[in-house]
């Protein structure tokens, strides 16, 4: 049984999607602070079973102690956290408590019952500005804000854990790129509680008619069109990968630490125009200051996710919006 912390969420939803279709028995630990309770019922057509889903706080250790004991757990995906970059840097000690905080007394926790196989929903902003693209594991961490830090300083809480008990834990780090999409079925998908800070939620919008125009964060980088470039990733491949490193750790003790991207850099525009042939829809938009904090481009290397994992993205920009589209145009709620 996998306990799938933060399961209600956007990438927790996908990947207990991901779970079912792999045969995998999964329960939900969510307080549904930025999820809602309707994905359960969602994710429950999609999976054809009912969903298990415990309402509650991942700082809560006495509590996950209990839902790690009633549901026999024998691993976790730890989703469960803020993601907010700019909300980061206005609330740095809400984004260190719910993701330094939560990710310590889950791991209290779990050593408390017995159960040592994580895989940890990491980020990579933790690379900040980095040298170079494509960014390889063994690049500097050098997070630019609180949110790239409370995911850096849980990683080191959860190396110094395996160092601690050689061959005890089973641990995954993986530092995700920018996840867009949305399942097949159009039942889930990214859900943003008010503006749209990230990039494909606010362009599908737009292409809906809910929003007059995207306004582009610069047109002036160094880059081929002037805009920024991004490694964006399909929320079912990364949902996938996840499963893909659970099966590793199953056979593997010790701690990996792996980039889920496509390897594939996809500048602003780009996304823009694969977003208008597949929605059929125009996206105004108009060239804007930079973002503070942006960083011009970057994208994954992801051959250590293909040899340890055997995984590696296969769903283009294309498909990518087919299914953005069909989640934000409602074609199957
Ligand atoms: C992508 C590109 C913007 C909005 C963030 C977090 C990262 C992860 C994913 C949590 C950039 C441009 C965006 C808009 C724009 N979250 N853009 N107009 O900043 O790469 O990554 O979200 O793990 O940790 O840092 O994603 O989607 O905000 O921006 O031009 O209205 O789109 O400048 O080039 P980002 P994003």
């Amino acid at each position: 049984m996998i306990l799938v912390t933060g399961g209600a969420g956007f990438i927790g939803s996908h990947t207990c999607a991901a779970l079912a279709a792999q045969g995998e028995r999964f329960v939900i630990l969510d307080n549904f602070s930025n999820s809602r309770r309707s994905v359960l019922d969602r994710l429950a057509r999609i999976t054809g079973a009912p969903v298990d889903c415990v309402e509650g706080d991942v700082r809560d250790g006495a509590l996950v102690a209990r839902v790690l004991r009633d549901h026999a757990v024998d691993a976790v995906i730890h989703f469960a956290g803020l993601k907010a970059v700019g909300e980061s840097v206005r609330e740095p000690l809400r984004y260190y408590d719910n993701n330094v905080g939560g990710t310590l007394a889950l791991l209290a926790a779990m050593r408390e019952v017995g159960v040592r196989t994580v895989v940890f929903s990491s980020s990579a902003t933790v690379y900040g500005e980095p040298i170079s693209s494509p960014i390889r594991e063994d690049f500097a961490l050098q997070p630019a804000n609180p949110y790239g830090w409370s995911k850096a300083m849980a990683e080191q809480a959860l190396a110094d854990l395996d160092h601690s008990a050689p061959g005890q834990w089973r641990i995954a780090r993986l530092r995700y790129f920018n996840p867009v999409g949305a399942h097949e079925s159009g039942l889930i998908g990214e859900d943003p509680q008010d503006v749209p800070n990230n990039l494909m939620p606010y362009v599908a919008q737009v292409a809906a008619g809910q929003r007059p125009e995207l306004s582009i964060f610069g047109g002036d980088y160094s880059t081929a069109d002037g805009t920024g470039v991004r490694d964006y990733i399909h929320v079912s491949d990364l949902a996938e990968g996840h499963v893909a490193a659970l099966r590793y750790l199953r056979a593997h003790p010790g701690l990996i630490t792996v980039n889920l991207g496509t390897g594939q850099p996809v500048s602003v525009l780009q996304m823009v125009q694969a977003f208008e042939r597949a929605s059929g829809r125009p996206v105004p938009y108009r060239i804007a200051a930079r973002r503070p904090g942006d960083v011009p481009a970057y994208w994954a290397d992801p051959s250590q996710a293909e040899r340890l994992l055997g995984w590696r993205a296969w769903r283009g920009a294309d498909h990518m919006c087919v299914d953005a589209w069909r989640w934000q145009s409602g074609a199957a709620s």
